[in-house]
């Protein structure tokens, strides 16, 4: 198995290519000045079973991974597995307004080109496997966040709302606590609300588990709500760091803010590497 690594996902290529013992295929990159990019596989893959991994974000790197595509599909590969750690546009899922792009769809047409199997972790809409004609994979990242909370003597998981609950819920099971949420309201992209709750938090060491955070917001309202239920502390998990503009300055609201290396960022604490190396082997057999 030969792994290419694009530049949204190189750190974590290399931990998956540890876990699996597997070859790095030598690539090169490159920015022209206009910010254009220019992609080349250096190595010979020629009859390789090939995984790409590239996350969908921003768009610089959506584009990087439909170059990679192209190349790969002049290389004469034996399979080609696609993983996309984080898969933007995934709100996007249907048009909730006649007109509107359904930016998954968009997306879909073009990951599964060439490819025979697409993989992703804790996509935000289960929606977006219908687009997808290849075999979808979807994994689950609350192993790899349970691992860093396990020393941390968590009492309660919580979700920022209802519909990551399913997901907090799979960490505090890991952990062997209770778990909640919160009613969230979204008034816009950069506000949100979170409804007062009777919450049994006093004295807790609570973790907040999303799927996602992206600009903070979320997440500094739970906390408030946490720190007003007498939360000892709060500790803020997620599969996906966007962590747009001053949000990490915003999020020191909370004890420790961490998420995994689906996206690269300065608090990418802990790796899927093993969660999809074992999917990956689990095919292979
Ligand atoms: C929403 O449904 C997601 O699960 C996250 O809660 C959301 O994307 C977080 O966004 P933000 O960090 O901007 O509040």
């Amino acid at each position: 198995m030969k792994i290419i690594g694009g530049s949204a996902s190189s750190d974590l290529a290399g931990r998956l290519a540890g876990e699996l013992n597997a070859n790095l295929v030598a690539t090169e990159v490159k920015r022209f000045p206009d910010d254009e990019a220019y992609v080349r596989v250096v190595d010979d893959i020629t009859g390789e079973d090939v995984v790409l991994v590239q996350s969908a974000y921003p768009d610089r790197n959506i584009v990087e991974l439909f170059l990679w595509q192209d190349a790969l599909a002049d290389l004469s590969v034996k399979s080609l597995r696609v993983i996309i750690p984080y898969l933007g546009y995934a709100r996007q899922d249907k048009a909730f307004l006649k007109g509107e792009a359904v930016s998954i769809r968009a997306l879909a047409n073009l990951i599964q080109t060439g490819a025979s199997e697409m993989y992703t972790v804790d996509a935000h809409s289960k929606g977006a496997s219908r687009y997808f004609d290849v075999r979808w994979n979807e994994l689950s990242a609350a192993p790899a966040l349970a691992g860093h909370l396990k020393s941390l003597n968590i009492d309660s998981v919580l979700a920022p709302d209802k519909g990551a609950l399913e997901h907090a819920k799979r960490v505090a099971d890991l952990l062997n606590c209770e778990s909640d949420y919160l009613e969230k309201k979204r008034i816009d992209s950069h506000t949100v609300e979170v409804s007062p709750k009777s919450l049994d938090a006093g004295g807790k060491v609570v973790a907040i588990v999303d799927d996602i955070i992206s600009t903070g917001g979320t997440i500094v309202k739970a906390t408030e709500q946490l720190r007003e239920h007498g939360a000892k502390t709060v500790i803020a998990g997620c599969t996906h760091g966007l962590f747009v503009a001053d949000a990490l300055e915003k999020l020191k609201v909370c004890d420790e803010v961490f998420s995994t290396d689906t996206l690269m960022s300065p608090v990418s604490k802990v790796t899927v590497a093993g969660v999809i190396a074992e999917a990956l082997g689990a095919q292979r057999d």
